[in-house]
């Protein structure tokens, strides 16, 4: 009888162990998200799309389908998970590379109008992020 009592007591006590150890891996896990959610929330999409357009690059892009140009799904998925993702992209957009339409001529890749290196910054991580 006593070895069955000490049994039920060890169960009682491993189960409260395991219960402090999951509380213990939500807390951590809520703490890692919050400490990542910042970073994502910091690309401004208005901002991006309100730049997108004024360069006229929808002439040639769109979100979800491609025109003369890539759509940007295609460009993310591309790139998404690279670590010079965001660094190609924005070297596309600022250095006027040759590039080839989807009818098969090539032209010089529209450069945006801005030096402003965090708004560019901002619209290849909105890119990136569709
Ligand atoms: C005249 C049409 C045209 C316009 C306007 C245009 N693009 Fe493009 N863009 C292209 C084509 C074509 C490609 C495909 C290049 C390739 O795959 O070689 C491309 C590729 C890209 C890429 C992906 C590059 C890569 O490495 O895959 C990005 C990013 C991009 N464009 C951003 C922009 C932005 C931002 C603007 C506005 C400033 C813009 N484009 C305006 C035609 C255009």
């Amino acid at each position: 009888m006593a070895l069955v009592k000490n049994q039920i007591h060890f169960f009682t006590e491993s189960a409260q162990m395991i219960k402090s150890f999951f509380s213990l891996a939500t807390a951590s896990a809520v703490l890692a998200l919050v400490s990542i959610s910042p970073a994502q929330a910091a690309v401004d999409a208005d901002a991006a799309q309100t730049l997108f357009k004024k360069n006229d690059c929808t002439k040639c892009h769109a979100v979800d389908k491609s025109k003369k140009g890539p759509s940007l799904q295609k460009i993310a998925a591309k790139y998404k998970g690279k670590a010079d993702g965001e660094e190609k992209v924005i070297k596309n957009m600022t250095t006027s590379p040759k590039v080839k339409l989807d009818d098969g001529t090539e032209e010089e890749h529209k450069a945006i109008n801005t030096k402003d290196q965090a708004a560019i910054k901002n619209l290849a991580a909105w890119i990136l992020s569709q």
